[in-house]
């Protein structure tokens, strides 16, 4: 078992509310524990740069609130490279770090899982991610305040499709997954949620929301995974607009985008965050390493990369068939 006595936290992958709250624990708990901790800024691209920075407890004060990384994010090609992670390898040696706290999505766990069997360097993630599509934890940082944003943002354009008899079609993210869609679409009252874990009948959804516009209400909104099988609210308001049936209904196309990962995280969101941060030291320094540290019912878990990586989080069935039966 390697020891460990310098650990580097770092912040991988797209960016997502609670990033800031996780760092915060880390930092802090490491150094009540007397372990010397560092910021490895841009993720795996820094490290491969060298690019990091000492951190202490008062680093991170007034963060917790926050949305963003202090320690910045990035999508890292190089690292997808031997070369490139022996190059990160080296920079983490020179700078003393001999374990690792990760803190990103599915594709920092990747990473991660890699660079753990290839140069054994102790290291264990939290799962930061707004798609929560992520195997080992019930909610991944990020997710609760995504929703509540997309939330927000649903409640407005619904106080305009009714005024104007409209029908919207709002794009939310989620590459792979429906998870911000299922969520927000429910508690937004959605019309029709469209998802990459089901099959969506284009011809279908037309008649559906055809019927819903000309028989029962004046307006309604779909809300849209970024990744389903029929593409984003663009490709169906295309669909849409080449039938003529939908010539006298108004359409409209809103993509939250970006929106979503920006913003204070929730409550909740900084609780895990939070949480999780300190478990991570802590399972880190008591030798368990090549871990992601979850919550699952309200415990917190410890579960292998190769566990994470191998299978996939599915949407719970439930939330499904509410949405097609309340919407
Ligand atoms: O993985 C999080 C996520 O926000 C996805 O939902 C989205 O598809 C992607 O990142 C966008 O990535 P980028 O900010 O690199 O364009």
């Amino acid at each position: 078992m390697n020891e460990v006595s310098t650990i580097g936290v770092f912040t991988s992958g797209g960016d997502a509310p609670g990033m800031n709250a996780c760092i915060r624990s880390v930092v802090r708990t490491a150094s009540l524990r007397g372990y010397p901790i560092k910021g490895i800024r841009r993720g795996y691209e820094g490290m491969i740069d060298g690019d990091i920075v000492d951190l202490d407890g008062f680093a991170v004060s007034s963060i917790i609130q926050t949305g963003g990384t202090i320690l910045k994010s990035a999508r890292s090609d190089r690292f997808l490279s031997e070369e490139g992670r022996q190059k990160a390898a080296e920079q983490i040696q020179n700078a003393g770090i001999d374990g690792l706290i990760a803190i990103g999505g599915d594709g920092t766990l990747a990473g991660a899982l890699v660079f753990h069997e290839e140069h054994h360097i102790p290291c264990v993630a939290c799962p930061g991610t707004i798609d929560n599509d992520l195997f080992g934890t019930d909610e991944t940082i990020g997710f609760d305040t995504a929703i509540n944003t997309a939330l927000a943002s649903i409640d407005r354009i619904r106080d305009t499709a009714d005024a104007h008899n409209r029908l919207f079609l709002i794009e939310v993210m989620g590459r792979d997954a429906g998870f911000i869609a299922a969520h927000s679409g429910l508690a937004g009252g959605a019309e029709m949620v469209l998802i990459p874990e089901t099959d969506t009948d284009i011809a279908e959804v037309k008649t559906r929301i055809h019927k819903l516009m000309t028989e029962h209400r004046r307006s309604s909104i779909v809300v849209i995974a970024e990744g389903d099988e029929l593409g984003g609210a663009g490709d169906i308001a295309d669909a849409m607009r080449a039938d003529e049936k939908f010539d006298d209904i108004e359409l409209r196309v809103c993509i939250l985008g970006h929106t979503q990962r920006g913003g204070a995280p929730t409550a909740r969101d900084r609780v895990l965050a939070s949480r999780l941060g300190k478990a991570a030291v802590d399972a880190l320094i008591s030798g368990e390493h090549g871990v992601m540290a979850g919550v699952l019912n309200n415990e917190l878990v410890l579960t292998p990369f190769d566990v994470i990586r191998s299978q996939k989080k599915t949407i719970n069935r439930e939330i499904i068939e509410l949405n097609e039966i309340i919407s």
